[in-house]
């Protein structure tokens, strides 16, 4: 079986730690080699020629950066909000009650449509140059739509997360201890089987820091691996409890105090920026630059949802992290995908490297400065995922 070759890089991102030319590990005028869904050779075009028995594309000199890895998103749910964000432009505040409008709407969906929806989005997220994607249910809150909610999110990706804890059911506003133990019982024990991982919106109005250490704990004691929603609304003191449990993330991170950025940086626990829910909710930035000048490993991720964050776009999400986070455009690139495998903690993805899936993004545009450079323009060009095209712009371009 023939090899493809992409040749004729301008320039090459691999974060491959071991190429030393910072820490994107650029090569340039570079040539990649792709068998079997995975990378097999990596490094100067000049030496493509060598590789025998290759299919070439030739990419004119544009830039070529691993897949973005999406490591927070809510796909599986129904109707939409934007009367909510209209009046939130209007002056209301994002409370996290909003959640249980879509609650109501998915509960009502049938399977086909909620996974239509999901397929919707991954399509746009493909265009977009995401090539993993975590999808998290917590838009069901019975134990029926949730396990639907996983189930049908299986369907599209490995890293599935139960997020039954994302706000107390409408059922049990007068006891949301009981709905907690609903959560840990009867929901847990159908949902484990579809999942990896567990999840908890722990801020003000969802759960405290107490009921998030005991749902996530009896999701540890089912196999599943915790990850959590954090300091968004506020500072909870929820970060020395996830660091505590090694939790592999905690997204949002909006209210983080310098103790809070020492610890995460002391930690294996990613800090998931999600900069399109400050956007759409009209609240201030985290602090990126802080957790990355204080060595905390951080993750940029569009939180897709249809409520605080209806986006699929990663490069607005890394536009958004150099304007208003201070981060570099390196160092964004890296988050949304070096970062982005660290929070899921996968190897087989965000870098470009022998052995790892040939997940891969061409750019219309000679460098990767550019996502951020020429903000809301669409410039990725071709998607490879595991080495097969999921999504080409320019034929004439790729195939020359
Ligand atoms: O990540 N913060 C909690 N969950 C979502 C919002 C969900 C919604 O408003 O529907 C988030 O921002
Ligand atoms: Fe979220």
């Amino acid at each position: 079986m023939k090899n493809l070759a992409l040749t004729n890089i301008g320039e090459l991102v691999t974060n491959d730690p071991e190429i030393n030319n910072g820490k994107l590990g650029i090569i340039e005028n570079a040539g990649v080699v792709i068998a079997d869904g995975l990378v097999t050779w990596v490094g100067p075009a000049s030496e493509l020629k060598s590789q025998a028995n290759s299919d070439p594309v030739d990419l004119h000199g544009s830039a070529v950066f691993p897949g973005f890895v999406d490591s927070h998103s809510h796909l599986v749910f129904a109707g939409e909000r934007s009367a909510e964000f209209a009046a939130r432009m209007s002056g209301q505040p994002y409370v996290a009650g909003g959640i249980k409008t879509t609650v109501a709407a998915t509960r009502a969906a049938n399977d086909e449509s909620l996974r239509n929806n999901v397929r919707q989005l991954l399509h746009e997220m493909t265009a977009c140059g995401i090539t993993t994607n975590e999808i998290k249910s917590g838009y069901g809150l019975d134990t029926a739509t949730e396990e639907r909610s996983v189930r049908i999110a299986k369907e599209f990706t490995e890293d599935v997360t139960f997020l039954g804890a994302h706000v107390v059911a409408p059922e049990f506003a007068d006891d949301p201890e009981g709905y907690v133990d609903l959560v840990i019982g009867q929901m847990l024990d159908a949902c484990a089987p579809h999942s990896k991982w567990i999840d908890v919106f722990c801020d003000r109005g969802a759960f405290t820091v107490t009921q998030t250490k005991k749902i996530l704990q009896a999701g540890i004691a089912k196999g599943l691996k915790p990850r959590i929603h954090a300091h968004q609304l506020e500072n909870t003191g929820a970060i020395k409890m996830a660091v505590e449990l090694d939790c592999a993330s905690v997204d949002h991170c909006t209210h983080l105090t310098d103790e809070d950025i020492n610890l995460l940086a002391g930690s294996d626990t990613v800090a998931t920026l999600v900069p399109g829910a400050e956007f759409s909710t009209r609240s201030t930035y985290p602090r990126g630059r802080d957790l990355i000048d204080g060595g905390a490993m951080v993750a940029l991720s569009t939180d897709c949802n249809p409520g605080s964050s209806y986006t699929t776009n990663m490069p607005l999400m890394i536009a958004l992290a150099v304007r208003e986070m201070r981060l570099t455009p390196a160092e964004a690139l890296y988050a949304a995908t070096y970062g982005g495998a660290q929070a899921l903690r996968r190897t087989d993805v965000g870098q470009i490297k022998v052995g790892a899936m040939a997940d891969i993004v061409a750019l219309n545009a000679p460098s990767y400065v550019h996502l951020s450079y020429r903000p809301g323009v669409p410039l990725v060009n071709h998607v490879w995922r595991s080495g097969k095209t999921v999504f080409e712009v320019d034929k004439r371009r790729n195939h020359g």
